[in-house]
């Protein structure tokens, strides 16, 4: 359906109101994956609709559990896992499907699924997963682009260190710790907010991690886990891509139900750019405060470089819709990309809208210019397409942006909530 959607913005237009911001997609599927764990009825409270966390929980189904959504809670029974297997399908459809190994082969023993494979953002390789899951006793073999996976013995502790700070590796290295033998040590572990409320729900229903924000986490496995209750964390990656089309407009706009702590590497930026920035509201478990204020009074400067890098630095996922901003702001910005290898896809598609942007290798720099022009525009990748929202946003004109099945597997209707803050932008 999506494929033959697109978004129509007529720019140009000044956003003004409040964002109440979705949960974060990129916690939500670990945490569904973690469902698997808990043999009975875990609940997890703002589950954003998107259709990346469809997709896991129709692996959740297809391994036998059953899953139920209303609004944005979403249950998970668990209590019989029958199946072992990851469809391919659902394995194109969502590369994040590896998370479900970890959790599936500490349940059950044994998983198959296949073999991810690249990417739009490059090859994404899941070598740091397989060689952790080696260490703690599972045996591999890759077969015709399949993973099989079994551990008849169980899964056992192990020191591990992983060459670079993988989100995904993490996780899936907690998954599987949370039910082995022993205790296992990920050093040099992702240091990502979502790494910290996995750990949280982990030890809600009776596991033991420690560390988890931090770059060693320790997990000592336990025998079983009971299910609980959790609410996602807000998506940090949401709000960042609402700010930016906010700064882009010259707008004014409040977020609420963020966490203002996991967002200060974004909204420090925004600041050096001319922004204005008011947190506020505390809420018990946040780092920072709930509410972000935001408005531009004056022309944006560039910010200089911004080198993406793991948590705490400038998060790679909010690279695309800052690029966006900084095509308007006055000088020339340098984006180094340094976790992905591929992802200045959206740079090509922004310069049809006037923007001046030449992309060497991983190094993307940006000549700020006065104004942007609408023009069709193609997403290719989740953030990629947001970043072309945001300049569609600031253009003159309209533009319209093809390509939004990659951007709904990230943003709760993101035209909708545009439009609730003074978008002209519908889809068609
Ligand atoms: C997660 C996020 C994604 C974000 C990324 C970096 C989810 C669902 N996705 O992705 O939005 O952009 O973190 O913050 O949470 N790598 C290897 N071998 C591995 C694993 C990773 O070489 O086994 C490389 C990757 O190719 C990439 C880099 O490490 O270049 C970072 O990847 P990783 O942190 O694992 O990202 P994901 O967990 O896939």
């Amino acid at each position: 359906m999506a494929e033959q959607q697109r978004i129509v913005i007529n720019g140009g237009k000044r956003l003004e109101g409040e964002i109440r911001v979705q949960g974060a997609k990129n916690s939500a599927l670990p945490l569904l994956a973690a469902t698997v764990l808990c043999s009975g009825e875990s609940v997890l409270h703002n589950c954003p609709r998107l259709s990346d966390c469809d997709a896991a929980c129709r692996i959740l189904e297809c391994l036998g559990c059953k899953c139920k959504r209303e609004q944005t809670t979403v249950t998970v029974n668990a209590s019989v896992i029958s199946g072992t297997e990851v469809p391919t399908p659902l394995m194109r459809e969502m590369r994040s499907s590896i998370i479900f190994l970890g959790s599936v082969l500490a349940r059950c023993r044994s998983c198959r699924l296949s073999f991810p494979g690249g990417c739009e953002l490059g090859p994404r390789p899941i070598d740091f997963h397989l060689a952790a899951l080696r260490e703690m006793g599972a045996e591999i073999e890759e077969n015709h682009g399949y993973l099989e996976c079994s551990a008849p013995k169980g899964l056992h502790g192990a020191r591990i260190t992983l060459s670079f700070s993988s989100v995904g590796a993490t996780e899936n290295i907690m998954l599987a710790a949370a039910l082995s033998q022993g205790v296992t040590e990920i050093h040099n572990a992702a240091r990502e907010p979502e790494i910290v409320d996995l750990a949280n729900f982990i030890n809600k229903c009776g596991g033991k991690v420690s560390g988890a924000g931090g770059s060693t986490v320790a997990i000592e496995g336990v025998e079983s886990l009971s299910p609980c209750e959790h609410r996602i964390m807000p998506d940090r990656i949401a709000a960042a891509t609402y700010l930016c089309c906010c700064g882009a407009t010259g707008g004014e706009l409040i977020l609420t139900d963020v966490d203002s702590g996991d967002l200060r590497p974004v909204t420090a930026v925004l600041e050096q750019m001319g922004c204005s920035i008011y947190t506020y509201g505390t809420e018990a478990g946040k780092k920072g405060e709930s509410n972000i204020f935001i408005n531009l009074h004056r022309p944006l400067i560039s910010p200089g470089t911004i080198r993406t890098n793991v948590h705490p630095g400038f998060p790679t996922d909010a690279q695309p819709p800052l690029m966006s901003l900084t095509t308007v702001a006055s000088g020339t910005t340098v984006f180094v990309e340094n976790i992905f290898e591929n992802r200045f896809k959206h740079a090509s598609e922004l310069t049809r809208l006037g923007a001046k942007i030449s992309v060497e290798g991983k190094v993307a720099v940006v000549t700020g210019v006065k104004s942007l022009s609408g023009a069709e525009l193609l997403a290719t990748d989740l953030r990629g397409g947001a970043a072309l929202i945001t300049a569609g946003l600031a253009a003159e004109g309209i533009s319209k942006i093809s390509g939004l099945s990659h951007i709904d597997r990230g943003y709760e209707s993101i035209e909708k909530v545009l439009r609730g803050v003074g978008a002209d932008i519908k889809r068609i």
